[in-house]
């Protein structure tokens, strides 16, 4: 964010020098098209470059046409199509360029009419010269040098050019009117030979010329020049225009008479030009002012004036050059200037970054040493706590190897007796459940002894490898016969999926220890997935190694337990260990004892598979058939649930018990099966929904379960009006007092510890029913259960039931039966609907709560109303009976008959008397 912030600034920076360096000064640009080139019009040119030089907002381009009008035409366009912004123009010939300058003009470009004149006015400014004012002044020079009766001729400029006619007619009506003769008139198309050639002709057809007027200088030399050669040098001559290099000069050297200044003003173009151009003020018509003759008596002046004028011009320009000359030196230093700004400030800029960067790396270097440092120290904490975790498994093992020693040989002696026992004929249903149960877990017990000796053995390198040569093809078969009757029972879909049974697989491997990991791995499939499930157990061969894995749609295993799942003691569900948590490292140390590996892949909620690879040895030519280590019963006793022979006894309270343990389930429920009905639950969710559903008399219930423990369990129990009043007993391993105390805190009647005795498990559960039956004695002696009205009218009741929740659920039942007692129709349904109830659960609420069936209770609630109806108001028995919702008075007769040993009447007559 903070970079972002710095070469923003520098982008800024950039962009203000650049604009500094850039001008968003207007440059005009004026076009001048002259018709002509000669020394009058360079002149003129003179002037224009010389008064651009005072405008830097301005640049022209002079073109000549040569007296071509089609040149001139061109010239006009290229003005144009080059983005000019102004047109100043001298046209040739008026007819010919009229028609461009007007479209020009109707375009949008300004245009400045000069000199000569274009027919019409569509142009936007025109500065000329007054021509017949000029040919006026030349007839009055000569009349006065010549005097009356001179005879001319005339050298006419171009014909169509309007200078050229203006000078014509002013001369020819001032020379005329005055006494003048006009011998004749002769085109001499502004030019020096075309003038020669036709003076020449007109020389020689006249010999009295006294004056040779031609409308310019050049003419007037040519004129002069011929005049010379037929030796007529008598012959006065006069031109126009006065340009020092030719027409003055010609005056000067005597060449001609005289001339008549027609003025240039080029100067003056170029400001009418820019004022239009900038929305100025302007002439639209300027006509300069015409001067007398030049002749022999200014001449010189003139010249020397001129000469001056050039001088002056000449130092100006080079003024001009040198003024430039600092300019672009100026701009290209300021340039460098800005340059150079520009430069310090990027190397600061970068330096600074650099700096920064330099800074940050040194602070995020400390940081990384710091945070080294601490992962050091971490490490070494992990390292020590990873050895004291060692230290701490290896005692456990060696303690709980000590311990195995121990046990083995009274589990021993209890397994054998115990084995008998379980195959006894004569032992009742019951019995057989407790000694199944007994028997498997002492084989349980064995087998965890075994492992963890085993375990010992291998970490101490003392676990041998005893090779066979087996076709492990017919072995994993023989294994696997075991489970599928496990498999039929549990609905679960057990196949393999390897080579054909005859295909053999010869290999030398340790049978026994290769079985126990195949068991180990197939059980703790068994174990995980739930009924209806698939376990496939798949393998393959080839000469350099064998393959199989054992895959289930069980419950996965979560990525964090993944990586630790081979740990010894590692279990993956802490709260509720389906194993010790040695078998699957028991079963690594097996392969590894192979060479080979154990790996694991797992998906949660979808399932794992284990894979086990064992390089293929040979230590015999023929295979010999593999001993079977575990049997059916084996696999029974690991995974099979122990049949219970609970029966249902209508008469019997039901006890429910909830334990995710199916042997502790069955165990209790054979503790309990003489004096309840048993119903069970394997988690705290199903208890609570059997709960509601059965509604009943007891319920002994775990407090470790998953899904839902029994602390929440219970709670749930105790706060729905169906269940609240059921006595709840928790049954757990954890002895503490503060457990306890949870216990009771989510409303727990009784707290019993595992290890428990059967006896006092028996007399726990007794003596809640007998409390229960105390409460409900209470409601049910004849105060309490026919309870009285709570203003005189309504019923009120008296003994207080055994909580908030059941006190709220009789206030409620109370109301309901008050609100509706005169209702015939008012059933034990309507009542139960309107408390939200099943039937069955209102039945069995009441029941436990009362010890009346509810059809009862309404009746003697019925009858105690009616009761004392009869004793406080003087109602007809017929008017109470149908008031407290009996259908006949007579039935109303006998039951209150039944109830109280009396008739309604005889209550009566008792009273009148
Ligand atoms: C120059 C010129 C001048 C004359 C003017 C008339 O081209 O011929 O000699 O005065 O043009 O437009």
């Amino acid at each position: 964010m903070k970079k972002k912030r710095i070469w923003s600034c520098f982008v800024l920076l950039g962009l203000l020098f650049l604009l500094a360096g850039c001008s968003d000064r207007r440059i005009y640009k004026i076009g001048v098209s002259q018709c002509s080139q000669d020394d009058w019009r360079m002149k003129m040119n003179d002037e224009i470059n010389r008064e651009i030089m005072f405008h830097e907002d301005a640049v022209v381009e002079i073109r000549s046409a040569d007296d071509s009008n089609t040149k001139q035409i061109e010239d006009i366009k290229y003005f144009v199509e080059n983005g000019f912004d102004i047109l100043i123009v001298s046209p040739n010939e008026a007819a010919a360029l009229t028609p461009v300058v007007k479209e020009v003009y109707e375009q949008g470009m300004p245009v400045v009419i000069f000199d000569r004149n274009i027919n019409g006015n569509t142009y936007t400014a025109r500065i000329g010269v007054d021509d017949e004012c000029l040919g006026r002044s030349a007839a009055h020079y000569a009349l006065h040098i010549l005097g009356e009766g001179a005879k001319a001729i005339e050298i006419f400029g171009l014909k169509g050019s309007t200078p050229a006619e203006g000078r014509h007619n002013g001369f020819v009506k001032e020379f005329e009117d005055n006494g003048g003769i006009i011998l004749a008139s002769g085109p001499g198309n502004w030019n020096n030979e075309d003038a020669m050639t036709v003076v020449d002709s007109l020389l020689r057809e006249y010999q009295d010329v006294d004056l040779i007027y031609a409308h310019n200088d050049r003419m007037a030399i040519g004129a002069s020049e011929v005049a010379r050669r037929h030796g007529r040098d008598s012959i006065h001559i006069i031109g126009i225009d006065a340009a020092p290099n030719i027409g003055i000069k010609a005056v000067a050297d005597s060449v001609i008479d005289a001339t008549f200044l027609y003025p240039t003003e080029g100067h003056r173009l170029i400001r009418t030009a820019l004022a239009i151009l900038k929305g100025q003020p302007y002439e639209r018509e300027t006509i300069l002012p015409v001067s007398s003759a030049v002749d022999l008596t200014n001449a010189d002046i003139l010249l020397l004036q001129n000469e001056t004028l050039n001088e002056e011009a000449g130092k100006m320009r080079l003024l001009k050059a040198q003024i430039d000359d600092y300019w672009a030196k100026h701009s290209s230093q300021t340039s460098l200037l800005y340059a150079s700004i520009a430069i310090i400030i990027l190397l600061f800029g970068v330096g600074f970054l650099l700096l920064r960067a330099f800074w940050q790396r040194s602070k995020h270097h400390r940081e990384l040493m710091v945070q080294n440092r601490l992962l050091e120290e971490e490490r070494d904490k992990q390292r020590i706590l990873n050895e004291q975790l060692e230290a701490a498994t290896q005692s456990k093992l060696i303690f709980f190897t000590n311990v195995s020693h121990d046990l083995r040989t009274p589990l021993t002696l209890i397994s054998e007796p115990v084995a008998q026992l379980a195959d006894a004929d004569n032992l009742t249903a019951p019995q057989k459940t407790l000694i199944k149960i007994a028997n498997k877990n002492v084989k349980i017990l064995q087998r965890l002894i075994n492992q963890i000796l085993d375990f010992r053995k291998y970490e101490n390198g003392k676990l041998n490898l005893r090779l066979t040569e087996i076709d492990f093809n017919q072995a994993v078969r023989d294994w696997m016969e075991s489970f599928y009757s496990v498999a039929r029972k549990r609905d679960i879909k057990l196949t393999i999926d390897g080579p054909a049974a005859n295909v053999p697989m010869p290999m030398a491997i340790d049978t026994e220890k290769i079985e126990r990991v195949f068991f180990n791995l197939l059980s703790n499939a068994f174990k995980y997935t739930p009924n209806n499930g698939v376990i496939t157990v798949w393998y393959e061969y080839d000469n350099r190694c064998l393959t199989f894995k054992v895959s289930d749609t069980g419950e996965g295993i979560s990525e964090r337990d993944l990586g630790n799942i081979f740990d010894r003691f590692y279990q993956v569900d802490r709260i509720h260990p389906k194993g010790s948590g040695i078998g699957l490292s028991l079963a690594k140390a097996f392969v590894e004892l192979h060479d080979g590996t154990i790996s694991v892949e797992s998906t949660l909620n979808k399932g794992s598979v284990f894979t086990v690879t064992i390089p293929v040895r040979h230590i015999a030519e023929t295979t010999i058939t593999a001993e079977k280590a575990i049997g059916d019963r084996d696999v029974e006793t690991e995974l099979d649930n122990i049949e219970s022979s609970l029966s249902f006894d209508a008469d019997k309270p039901i006890a429910l018990i909830i334990d995710d343990n199916k042997d502790i389930q069955k165990l209790v429920g054979e503790i309990l099966d003489t004096d309840y009905n048993i119903i069970t639950a394997s988690n705290g969710k199903e208890g609570v929904r059997m709960a509601a559903r059965y509604v009943p008399d007891l319920i002994v219930c775990d407090v470790m379960m998953p899904v839902m423990d029994g602390l929440e369990c219970c709670r749930h129990i105790k706060n729905e009006v169906s269940t609240s009043h059921i006595p709840v007993l928790m049954l757990t391993a954890c002895s503490m007092d503060e457990q306890r105390v949870q216990g009771y805190d989510s409303g727990a009647d009784g707290y019993l510890s595992k290890p428990f005795n059967s006896s006092v498990l028996k007399s726990r559960c007794s003596s809640l029913i007998m409390n229960r039956k105390r409460i409900k004695n209470l409601w049910q002696s004849p105060s309490s259960a026919v309870p009285k009205e709570e203003t005189g009218k309504s019923i009120r009741k008296e003994a207080l039931p055994k909580n908030d929740i059941d006190s709220e659920f009789y206030n409620r039942f109370l109301k309901i039966l008050n609100e509706g007692m005169g209702n015939q129709d008012l059933n034990v349904d309507m009542i139960a609907s309107q408390m939200g109830l099943e039937r069955s659960q209102f039945y069995r609420k009441i029941k436990s709560l009362t010890n009346y069936a509810p059809v009862e209770l309404i009746r003697r609630l019925r009858l105690q109303r009616g009761r004392e109806l009869l004793i406080s108001t003087e109602k007809t028995i017929g008017e109470i009976a149908y008031e407290i919702g009996f259908s006949t008075p007579a039935y109303f007769t006998k039951c209150y008959r039944d109830a109280y040993g009396e008739t309604p009447s005889q209550v009566r007559n008792t009273l009148v008397k």
